[in-house]
Parts: structure tokens; sequence; C-alpha cells
């Protein structure tokens, strides 16, 4: 049995920790807070029977056999740090660091002392990417990709009441493309590689940045378009378009509902069955690599996604 802590006591930690219930091989043996009476509190209220005053001591702690750490994104390299060189395997939320350099450098580290670090990029293990990519071949030659991830915060509230909150916060490395900009970016890299080139526009807000944007990029005979806001919503899907057919996408971050339309024939669904917590897939992955399964084509997808983040927050603000 492989015994998590978790870093972070907001709603995530809540979700993942449910996730853990669904998969064999682990469990969630404690919670750490910067506050003791808060990883108390959050403990009892998701069932996990121990609790740890900061990272250091979870790390410490003679129960806790890997981590995940659910904190804001400015964080996480330093913790990813502190738990490899104390031997423990990391799941670290999305994004993983705040730039690809950041990130190469911490997954050799890991490599080097042969520590697993992964990052809990959910639409990469969940059974909606694998249903696309069975698709793809029957699209033909890939002309256009148009991936979107759009769905307004309620936090935006506070900016719009003048007040900074953690996920729009440039100190802590918040911005609508590193919260859900990386969910397209990350398809993309995972079904076709690495771009060309990317270009892109930023709508920046008045807690210094970006609440919505777009990115094009150059693949070798077509062109990828992405779209992410968290200040709008969209009713838009994404798609995939060949010369064959279309591919439309009800949902980039957990695809349920595919449809295919080949040119000149009838649109065709595909339905994929929901894993009741979305976040399943990557428990499941840790485990897995934690047991010794390959992660080299995840640290290069986080590194690839995490290039186009960087590229796309060197555009000023519009
Ligand atoms: N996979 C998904 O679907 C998903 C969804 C949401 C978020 N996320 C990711 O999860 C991570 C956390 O996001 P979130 O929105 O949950 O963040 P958050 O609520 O701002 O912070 C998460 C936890 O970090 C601690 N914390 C908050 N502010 C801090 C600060 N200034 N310094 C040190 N610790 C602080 C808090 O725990 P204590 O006060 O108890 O220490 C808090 O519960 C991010 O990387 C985000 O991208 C992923």
């Amino acid at each position: 049995m492989i015994r998590i802590g978790i870093v972070g006591t907001s709603s995530i930690s809540a979700r993942f920790a449910e996730a853990v219930t669904e998969v064999d091989g682990v469990e969630i043996s404690r919670v750490a807070s910067r506050d003791a009476e808060r990883a108390r509190a959050f403990a009892a209220e998701i069932g996990v029977p121990g609790t740890a005053e900061g990272l250091s001591a979870l790390l410490a702690a003679p129960d806790v056999d890997a981590v995940y750490l659910a904190s804001p994104n400015s964080l996480h390299l330093a913790q990813i740090d502190e738990a490899v060189g104390a031997g423990i395997p990391v799941l670290v939320e999305k994004p993983a660091v705040l730039t690809a350099r950041d990130w190469d450098a911490a997954a050799s580290r890991a490599r080097e002392r042969g520590v697993v670090l992964l990052e809990a990029m959910r639409s990469a293990y969940d059974p909606g990417l694998a249903a696309v990519r069975e698709l793809l071949p029957r699209l033909g030659t890939i002309r256009r990709v148009a991936l979107r991830y759009e769905k307004r915060s309620a936090r935006y509230d506070h900016v719009l009441a003048g007040e900074q909150t953690n996920i729009f916060d440039p100190a802590l490395g918040g911005s609508a493309l590193r919260d859900l900009g990386v969910y397209p970016l990350h398809v993309l890299v995972r079904l076709f590689g690495a771009p060309n080139s990317v270009h892109g526009v930023r709508v920046g807000i008045a807690a210094g940045t970006d609440g919505a944007g777009s990115a094009l990029a150059a693949y070798d005979g077509f062109v990828a378009d992405v779209a992410w806001s968290k200040i709008t919503d969209t009713a838009l899907p994404s798609e995939i378009q060949g010369e064959e057919a279309s591919l439309v996408i009800d949902a980039i971050d957990a695809p349920r509902r595919l449809v295919l339309t080949p040119r000149g024939g009838r649109p065709e669904e595909v339905r994929v069955e929901a894993p009741r917590n979305p976040m399943v897939g990557e428990v499941g992955f840790f485990r897995d690599a934690i047991a010794g399964r390959d992660t080299a084509a995840d640290h290069e997808a986080t590194a690839q996604t995490l290039r186009l983040v960087d590229a796309l927050l060197d555009v000023p603000l519009s």
C-alpha cells in the first residue's frame, strides 16, 4: 500500500482524496497545512487519519511514502525539491512549475535520485484523450486543430471587487493561461508533439495577469488555435479537422462526447464512459510509476507544454 500525504487544504485536495479511494494500492495517510488546526479540520472532513504542520513535518512522518502537492503554483518547485531531496515520490498539480527551465532542472534532479516526479495533468490520463487518439486516423490529413478551455471562475468576482486572489495573483504564479490554458496546450502536445512556432494574445485583467487568451501554433501542414479563459464561458466545443472528417470534442480536459463527421457523411457519436472522479487516471498512473512504469513521455509532455507557456507569457497583456 502506498501511503500518500497531501499538501494543501482546498477543494482540489478533497477531490484528489476521493479519487484515491477509487484506486487500489493507494491511500491517504496524512494532510499537511501551514496551520495545524486547519490540517486537523480538513483531515476530519475528508476522513484522513493523520496530519502534519507543513511539508517538512509531512516528509518526516513514518507513514508517508509519497506526496501530492496542491499548493499555489509558485510554491511547487521548492516543494518538489524538498520532497525529491527526501527521496519521496511527488505528484504535483498543474502547472508542475512556472517555467520549462525549472521543470528541466526539477525533473533531472528527480531522475538522478531515482525518485518519481509526475505532473497531475488529469486530462493526460483520462479515457477521453485515449478515445480521441483512437479516432485520429479516420480524419485523414490534419489541417486544423481548435482546442479551448474557457470557464468563468467565481474568483474573478474578487478581481472585479478590487481584491487579489491566488489563482489570478502573478506573485503566486496565477494566471488563466497557467490555470486553464495548460489543459488544451497539454492535449495538443500529447496528440501532435511540439509545434514549430507559437504566437499569442493575452487579455489582461486588473489582477495584473491574463484572464483569457489565444495561441496560434504552426505545425507542418496544419494550424492549431488554442483558447483559454477564466473570465468568460464558452458554448463552443473543441474540434480537429482533417481532410476526410472532422471530430468535435465536448470538453478538452475530459472528453465525454465525441462526434466524428466524415466528409459528405453522417455524424457518428462516440460516448466515453466517465470515471466516477476525473482524477482517478492520474492516481493510477502515479501508483504505477512508483512501481516502475516509465514516465519519460510524461516528463517530455510537461516540458513541451511549459515551453509553450513560457513563449505565451512573454506576450505583453493587451
Ligand atoms: N486538477 C485540477 O482540476 C485542479 C483544480 C484546481 C486547482 N488545481 C491546481 O491545484 C493547485 C492549488 O490550487 P488552488 O486553487 O486549490 O489553490 P489555493 O486554494 O490558493 O491554495 C491551495 C492550498 O495551498 C495553501 N496556500 C494558499 N495560499 C498560500 C500561500 N500564499 N502560501 C503558501 N500556501 C498557501 C493553502 O493550504 P494551507 O493554508 O492549509 O496550507 C491552500 O489550501 C494549483 O497548482 C492549481 O493549478 C488543479
